[in-house]
């Protein structure tokens, strides 16, 4: 209530440069809630109006600005329960299934968030926005709620730029040197590498505009009263805020509409609860931190893996400290403590931590990098292969496919880790590059949302390149045109061998 006061206050009080902002985060999957709430906290505690459509609930809403919640209850739960059984088969499921997967994935969301009578009700309400930040994730059926909206569109990356906004924003993502992000492949990619990265960027690109776009074209023009056509929607961005950064991730072109905001939801150090703060002060060899993130349930992998992973940690002189979603493992060696839920970000903050064995998602590897602690990463699925094998090549981690976990293999990645001093050597440096900025990432999100605002959408950073087919993006008119021009004399030529090969034939049948 007294929030609500404050906030009613604020709004009256509203100076110019306080504005309505609609923040859409509908996956029901925690990592993504977490970006769209940090963007939403952020955006409210600089003194803005904001409104966040997720399908979560915020445990501890921002205390500036005013912070509406429009919570996607009920149908999410379901879908959140489908989206964590069997993830770790996910890793083995072929590309082209996988695509497949996340278009009806995409279709469910979408479908059921612009359905959700809450959701339903603002969209009849009236009410208008001066912008809409929409997360970027099998959901451009949302999209033409900015133009229903009258606000100007920003995409949220949540991880590095790929095809699904590259193409909206005319951004060049080669398949010579960046590997589309599901695949764990070097940046100097071999020739084969380069080839198979074509076919699946190809593939993914194909699957875009012959299945899902239609589908969520679709289900837009069924729930979304005025949101224009979808084409116009969709390619008519102000701006993108990517979750990705430098320090992290593969250097990419990125067009000046397009903003690095990595690791902006990380929070400065909070102190540990008492019991964690005892153990990690405890921990005279230093202690190895280990978790597989907030969407996987570590217990529903397989008995081989289980006992793979507690035998090699069972060797350590490090105690480790393992979020594992049940009270109990038989059979746990005695350096090993388990926990439900690990304030992640105030722990990798501890002096004690020697080592993160993660599963490689993005939140986590910024946040490692935040704090200059080396990984061990078991990748599963989605970019945590690509992440993993960054971390490799940047020399800060090693990494070793989930599906291929083996005693041997933790073994000797564990002891390569904890006792050559590169590893933690390179993760300061590339914790001291991830500093080093002009400002901090959220408040360069929040100027560039305003920037949008202030100058009516941008439209003068935009580059024409999304405007045009692919054949005249990559000059294949322009080509063709040539090789027509060089062949045209060519033709009389031809004209002429045929004609005296007729009169050739016709003399010799005389
Ligand atoms: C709170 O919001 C106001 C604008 O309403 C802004 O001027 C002020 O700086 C904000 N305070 C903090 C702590 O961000
Ligand atoms: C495109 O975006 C600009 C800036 O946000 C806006 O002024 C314009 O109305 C939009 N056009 C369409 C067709 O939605």
């Amino acid at each position: 209530m007294i929030r609500l006061t404050v906030g009613l206050i604020l709004n009256i009080l509203c100076f110019s440069e306080c504005y309505k902002i609609l923040v859409i985060f509908p996956t029901p999957i925690i990592s993504h809630y977490i970006l769209g709430e940090a963007l939403a906290s952020g955006l409210a505690e600089a003194g803005h109006d904001v409104t966040i459509v997720s399908a979560f609930q915020t445990k501890n809403p921002p205390n500036n600005g005013s912070y509406r919640e429009i919570v996607l209850t009920g149908s999410s739960k379901d879908n959140e329960n489908h989206l964590t059984t069997n993830l770790f088969a996910r890793g083995s499921m072929n590309k082209f299934s996988a695509m497949a997967k996340l278009n009806s994935l995409g279709h469910k969301t979408v479908r059921e968030a612009l359905k959700h009578p809450k959701f339903q009700e603002l969209i009849h309400s009236g009410e208008r926005f001066d912008v809409m930040v929409t997360e970027q994730f099998h959901n451009d059926g949302i999209k033409p709620l900015a133009v229903h909206f009258n606000a100007h569109l920003i995409i949220l990356s949540t991880i590095i730029p790929n095809l699904w906004v590259n193409a909206l924003v005319g951004n060049p993502s080669p398949a010579s040197y960046i590997p589309d992000y599901t695949l764990n492949y070097p940046i100097q990619m071999s020739l084969l590498q380069r080839t198979w990265n074509l076919v699946i960027k190809t593939a993914a690109y194909v699957n875009q505009h012959l299945l899902f776009y239609p589908k969520q074209r679709k289900i837009a023009e069924e729930l979304i009263p005025n949101g224009l056509d979808f084409d116009s929607a969709l390619y008519n961005v102000s701006l993108v805020l990517c979750n990705s950064h430098e320090s992290v991730n593969q250097p990419v072109p990125m067009v000046p509409n397009m903003i690095h905001i990595g690791g902006y939801h990380i929070k400065p150090p909070k102190k540990l609860s008492q019991e964690f703060q005892e153990f990690m002060d405890s921990a005279q060899e230093g202690v190895v931190y280990f978790s597989l993130g907030s969407t996987i349930k570590p217990s529903t992998m397989s008995e081989d893996k289980k006992r793979a992973i507690l035998q090699a940690l069972g060797k350590l002189k490090q105690k480790v400290l393992w979020k594992w979603d049940e009270d109990y493992i038989s059979d746990k060696p005695t350096n090993i403590k388990l926990a439900k839920w690990i304030p992640q970000q105030d722990l990798l903050a501890h002096p004690n931590v020697k080592l993160f064995v993660t599963h490689g998602g993005l939140l986590s590897t910024l946040e490692t990098i935040y704090h200059g602690v080396p990984v061990l990463a078991l990748p599963i699925f989605a970019d945590q292969k690509l992440n993993a094998a960054r971390a490799q090549e940047a020399g800060y981690g090693r990494y070793i496919l989930f599906s291929e976990v083996t005693e041997t293999k933790m073994d000797d990645a564990l002891r390569n880790l904890l006792n050559e001093p590169m590893y933690k050597e390179n993760a300061k440096r590339r914790s001291a590059i991830f500093h080093d900025r002009p400002v901090k990432p959220m408040d360069l999100a929040t100027y560039w949302i305003e920037y949008v605002i202030r100058h009516k959408g941008a439209e003068h950073l935009r580059v024409a390149g999304n405007k045009l087919p692919w054949y005249q993006y990559f000059s294949l008119d322009s080509v063709a045109l040539i090789i027509l021009l060089m062949l045209a004399p060519l033709i009389p030529l031809k004209i002429l061998f045929l004609l005296l090969k007729r009169n050739f034939i016709k003399a010799k049948q005389e």
